[in-house]
C-alpha cells in the first residue's frame, strides 16, 4: 500500500515539474500554438492532431510494455491465452494496418488541406509586399514603391494581406513568424514569398531557422502588427531621410560617422553614408533592439555595441574601431538621436 502511495507521489512530482517547466513557455510573442492567421491556424490545428494521435499511440505501446512486464511469467495473452491466429492478427493490426492508416491520413491532411492555405499568395492578391534580405546575421527589410530600409524590425499593418519577398545575401536562412505563417527558405539566387497576415495588432518575433553560421541563434526579428493609420505613419516617418543632429555632440558624431570607416559598411539617408555591408542606420534611433535582438537599443547598450561588437555577438562583421570616449559618446548621440 506504501509502496502504491509513493508511486502516485511519484507521478505527481512529475506533473508538478511538467507543469513548471510549461509556465516557463507562456509567453507566446512566438509561438506555433498562437496563432493570428489563417494559415497559423491551420497549422496549429494540424499540430493539435499530431500531439493527440502521437499520445495515443504512445500510450498504447507503454501499455503494451507493461502488460508484457507484468505476465513476463506467463505464456500466452490476457483474455486471448494462447492462440496462434490473434497474435498474429495483433501484429497485422498494429503493425501493419494501423500505421498505414494513420501517415497517409496525416500525409493527406498535411498536404491537401494545409500546405495550400500556407502556400504563396496568389499574384495579385495582396496590398502590400515587404522585401527581406536575410543576411549573416540580421534582417533587411525594404518596401518598393518607398524609400523605407530597416533591419530585423518588420511594420506591417493589420487585416492586410501583405506579400513577403524573401532573399538573402549570403547564404540559406530561413524566415519563420511562426504565429503568422510557415516558415520559408530563404536562398541566394532565389526569391521566395508568403503571406504575411495577422488579424490581431500586437508584437510577433521570428527566428532564423536554418543554421547559418555562428550566430544564427542571434538572427531573430519582429513583426509589428499595427492599425492601419500607425503603419501608415510609421511608413511614412521611415522613408525620410535621417534627422539632423541636434546639438553639437551629435553634430560631432555625425562627422565621426561620414568620415570613419562606419560609412563604408552603413547608409545613413541624408549623408555620405552608403555602404550596404550593414544595416541601414537612418531610423536606428526608433528600433527597440539592436544587433538582430540580441540586445535592447539604449544609450548603454550602443555605446558597448560600438566599443566592443565581437562581446555580444562574436563572429558578427562589424569591426571593432579605437575610440576614444568622447568619440563614442558622440557617436551614440547621434545615432541615438536618428529616430
Ligand atoms: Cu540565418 Cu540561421
Amino acid at each position: 500500500m506504501s509502496r502504491t502511495k509513493r508511486q502516485w507521489g511519484g507521478v505527481a512530482a512529475l506533473a508538478a515539474l511538467t507543469l513548471l517547466v510549461c509556465s516557463g513557455c507562456e509567453n507566446d510573442e512566438q509561438s506555433v500554438l498562437d496563432p493570428v492567421s489563417h494559415p497559423a491556424r491551420d497549422i496549429a490545428s494540424l499540430w493539435w492532431w499530431m500531439l493527440a494521435g502521437s499520445v495515443v499511440v504512445f500510450l498504447g505501446a507503454v501499455g503494451l510494455l507493461v502488460l508484457a512486464w507484468i505476465r513476463r511469467n506467463r505464456s500466452g495473452m490476457p483474455v486471448f491465452g494462447e492462440n496462434e491466429g490473434i497474435a498474429r492478427g495483433f501484429v497485422v493490426l498494429f503493425g501493419i494496418l494501423i500505421p498505414i492508416v494513420t501517415l497517409v491520413g496525416l500525409f493527406t491532411i498535411g498536404n491537401i488541406l494545409v500546405l495550400p492555405v500556407t502556400q504563396a499568395p496568389a499574384a495579385g492578391s495582396t496590398s502590400l509586399t515587404v522585401e527581406v534580405t536575410g543576411h549573416q546575421w540580421w534582417w533587411e527589410a525594404r518596401y518598393p514603391g518607398t524609400k523605407a530600409v530597416t533591419a530585423n524590425e518588420i511594420h506591417i499593418p493589420v487585416r492586410t494581406r501583405v506579400l513577403l519577398v524573401g532573399r538573402s545575401a549570403d547564404i540559406i536562412h530561413s524566415f519563420w513568424a511562426p504565429n503568422l505563417n510557415r516558415k520559408i527558405d530563404v536562398i541566394p539566387g532565389r526569391e521566395n514569398r508568403i503571406l504575411l497576415y495577422s488579424d490581431q495588432v500586437g508584437r510577433f518575433r521570428g527566428q532564423c531557422s536554418e543554421f547559418c553560421g555562428v550566430q544564427h541563434a542571434h538572427m531573430g526579428l519582429y513583426v509589428y502588427v499595427e492599425p492601419k493609420a500607425q503603419f501608415e505613419a510609421w511608413l511614412e516617418r521611415v522613408s525620410q531621410p535621417a534627422a539632423a543632429p541636434s546639438g553639437s555632440e551629435a553634430e560631432h558624431g555625425r562627422e565621426l560617422f561620414t568620415s570613419m570607416p562606419c560609412a563604408g559598411c552603413h547608409t545613413i539617408r541624408g549623408t555620405t553614408a552608403a555602404g550596404r555591408l550593414g544595416p541601414d542606420l537612418t531610423h536606428v534611433g526608433s528600433r527597440e533592439t539592436l544587433a538582430a535582438l540580441t540586445i535592447p537599443n539604449d544609450p548603454g547598450y550602443l555605446a558597448g555595441w560600438i566599443a566592443d561588437p565581437q562581446h555580444y555577438k562574436p563572429g558578427n562583421q562589424m569591426p571593432g574601431l579605437r575610440l576614444d570616449d568622447a568619440e563614442l559618446q558622440a557617436l551614440v548621440a547621434y545615432l541615438e538621436g536618428l529616430r
